[in-house]
Formats: C-alpha cells, structure tokens, sequence
C-alpha cells in the first residue's frame, strides 16, 4: 500500500509498505530518516520516540498506516538546518550523549516536557518525563543537566 506522511514539514509517500510496518520501519528504511532508533521494537526503550500530531510517541509501536495524513516530526526535525534546537544543545554541551543510542528518543521526549513547562521543571517532573526513556551509558545525571539548562535557556528568551 501506499502512505502519505507529513515528516518534518515536508510532505513524504511511502510506496509498497507492507501494512504491519512499524512508523519507525519505514522512517528509518523507507524515508531515510535514520535518527529515531530502533533498540527493543517493544515499546520499553522509548529510542525511537518521535512526534505524532504534536505528541511524543514510541514509533516502532505504531503501525505506519496510523500515521497516514499525519505529522511526525523526528530528532532531524528539531534542527534548523545545521543550527541545532536548544535540547540537542544543551545534550551536547553537557556530555549527555556517550554511545547516543537513547540520545534521539531523549531528546524529542525532553523537548517536549520543556515545551509544556514554563521555567525550568523539577528534577522529579523531569525523572517522571523520561521515565520511559532508558540509557544504559550515562547514569542520567548529565541528561537531568541537560535539560534544565535548556529549560533555564528557553525560560531566559
Ligand atoms: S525501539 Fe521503540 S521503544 Fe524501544
Ligand atoms: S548514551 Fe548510550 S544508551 Fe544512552
């Protein structure tokens, strides 16, 4: 079948996707959108986050069909070109990223807690957020860092 998605502002169609395909399956191999991973496919890891009609989701849970006529917007979308967003940043500012497996998951989902919260949001409102979100290198520290400079950042403007 075919699917027609509107990723990162840019209107996309995906020809021969075989029904079952996961949103993040066809990202990644379909549409050459390599930033979202894809570590469990379960649904556990939260690094393949993106954004769904303004929502964060896990995208190897959605079945691409969901996504027809809809917007998604992937960790690539957040950047202005080659100027990065305040979170990608921030990220690598304060050395959240190490393998960066988690890192694009993390940061569309950080994104999103910053774009619903004015000043800078409590270390536990930002754990709870991330909750679904898991790294295996950096001891979250440096990503609870990251994001309350970005937060601190965006509450400054
Ligand atoms: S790859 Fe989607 S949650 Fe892990
Ligand atoms: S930086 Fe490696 S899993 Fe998070």
């Amino acid at each position: 079948m075919r699917v027609n998605v509107i990723v990162n502002g840019e209107a996309m169609t995906a020809d021969d996707v075989w029904e079952g395909e996961s949103l993040l399956y066809a990202l990644r191999e379909r549409l050459g959108l390599p930033g979202a991973k894809n570590a469990c496919e379960q649904g556990e890891c939260g690094s393949c986050t993106v954004y769904l009609d303004g929502i964060p989701v896990c995208a190897c849970l959605v079945a691409i069909g969901q996504a027809e006529g809809r917007s998604v917007v992937t960790v690539e979308g957040l950047a202005d070109g080659e100027s990065l967003d305040e979170v990608q940043r921030a990220f690598v500012e304060c050395g959240a990223v190490q393998c960066g497996f988690c890192t694009p998951g993390l940061i569309v989902q950080a994104h999103s807690l910053i774009a619903s919260t004015s000043g800078v949001p409590e270390d536990a409102e930002i754990r709870e957020a991330l909750a679904g979100n898991l790294c295996r290198c950096t001891g979250y520290e440096k990503i609870l860092d990251a994001v309350r400079l970005a937060a601190a950042r965006k509450a400054a403007l």
